[in-house]
């Protein structure tokens, strides 16, 4: 089964084909980084004026790459939420335009499912039950894992998501946008002991987190010093950093052992960031579970991703029809697209 991908939940206009939910024919991204630099981060009006110009030509050569003609796809997927509403009504509506002209059957993706999908095309032998960490600009969750089954959150972030966090410290620290790699670069030459950040709610029971007050540690911390040396800049970023990562390392930790599982997988945008990247592999090591990483391209936003797990709902004869809509707030495990109407 070939299926395209198409992503446009926030500021990537991406478009990707998978084989079979497994295999990646191509794998197309349009960043914005450009667009929205100037303002720190992302204007939601610009970026869907920007996939409005650049949705054809990215589907286009997500086709040309996988050396395929529309008349060969058997389905097409597109992220129907959570996410800008404005943003994602572009890939939707091309989408559905596209199903529609080649009598294809289209399937509205949840975009938190679809970054848990990706572990399928970076692990296909891991089993559930495991444990998923979501962890994006917008989300910061646990949850188990099952066949068969959406996806059960056992915790997520009280208030600000960890992405969220790593862009607002880079705004501070003067770091250009997207904050969470430039943070990760500065980090490099920095002292993680340089200060003692909080980590909120580390030592309280159950898998929630919190980013505001580390956010506003960092803020306030900032304007005492006021002026910036190179050195202070890079000390900060490593604190900020190591302070972000061990509640992620200790309440995987934790729910891995509550929940009787003895692997983890690891999405979204955060899951790029190197130093968690080592964390987690320590602790993996030292407490003997398998933690899966999927690349760094199939941690960021990308469409590959939606196409697998578009592929999955398919593949049980899910298909919406051109009433399908977009969400900006939708449940794991719910799909309000199903029956049309918008949120
Ligand atoms: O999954 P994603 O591409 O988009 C959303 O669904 O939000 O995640 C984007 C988030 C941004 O907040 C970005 O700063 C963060 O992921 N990010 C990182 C790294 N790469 C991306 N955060 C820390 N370290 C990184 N290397
Ligand atoms: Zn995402």
């Amino acid at each position: 089964m070939l299926v395209l991908g198409v992503e446009s939940s926030c500021d990537e206009m991406a478009a990707a084909v998978v084989r079979d939910g497994r295999e990646i024919l191509s794998s197309c991204v349009h960043g914005q980084a450009d667009v929205h630099g100037p303002y720190g981060g992302v204007v939601p009006e610009l970026a869907s004026r920007d996939h409005t110009r650049a949705v054809s030509r990215v589907v286009a050569n997500a086709l040309s790459e996988a050396g395929l003609a529309p008349e060969q796809l058997d389905g097409v997927a597109v992220t129907a939420g959570p996410g800008l509403v404005g943003s994602l009504l572009v890939g939707l509506s091309f989408g559905k335009a596209l199903a529609y002209r080649m009598g294809l059957p289209v399937v509205g993706v949840h975009h938190l499912e679809g970054h848990l999908a990706a572990t399928a095309l970076a692990a296909p032998d891991l089993e559930p039950p495991y444990v998923g960490l979501v962890i994006s600009g917008g989300h910061t969750a646990l949850y188990r894992i099952e066949s068969g089954r959406p996806p059960r959150l056992l915790g997520q972030t009280r208030d600000d998501a960890v992405g969220e966090a790593f862009d607002k410290v880079a705004r501070l620290l003067g770091l250009p946008y997207p904050g969470g790699p430039a943070v990760s670069a500065a980090a490099r030459a920095g002292s993680e002991v340089a200060l003692k950040f909080p980590r909120p709610l580390l030592d309280r029971a159950g898998f929630d987190f919190s980013y505001s007050g580390l956010k506003t540690a960092v803020a306030l911390e900032v304007e005492r010093r006021g002026e910036l040396s190179e050195e202070e800049r890079a000390d900060i970023a490593a604190s900020f950093e190591a302070a972000a990562v061990e509640p992620l390392v200790v309440k995987a930790r934790r729910a891995l052992e509550a929940e009787g599982v003895g692997a983890l997988a690891v999405v979204g945008g955060v899951a790029a960031n190197r130093r968690l990247r080592e964390e987690m592999g320590r602790a993996a090591s030292a407490m003997g579970f398998r933690a899966v990483f999927p690349p760094s391209d199939l941690c960021t936003d990308n469409a590959a991703m939606i196409a697998a797990a578009g592929s999955a709902l398919l593949a049980r004869g899910e298909a919406h029809g051109l009433d399908l809509n977009s969400f900006s707030r939708v449940p794991v495990g719910s799909a309000p697209w199903s029956s049309g109407g918008a949120a």
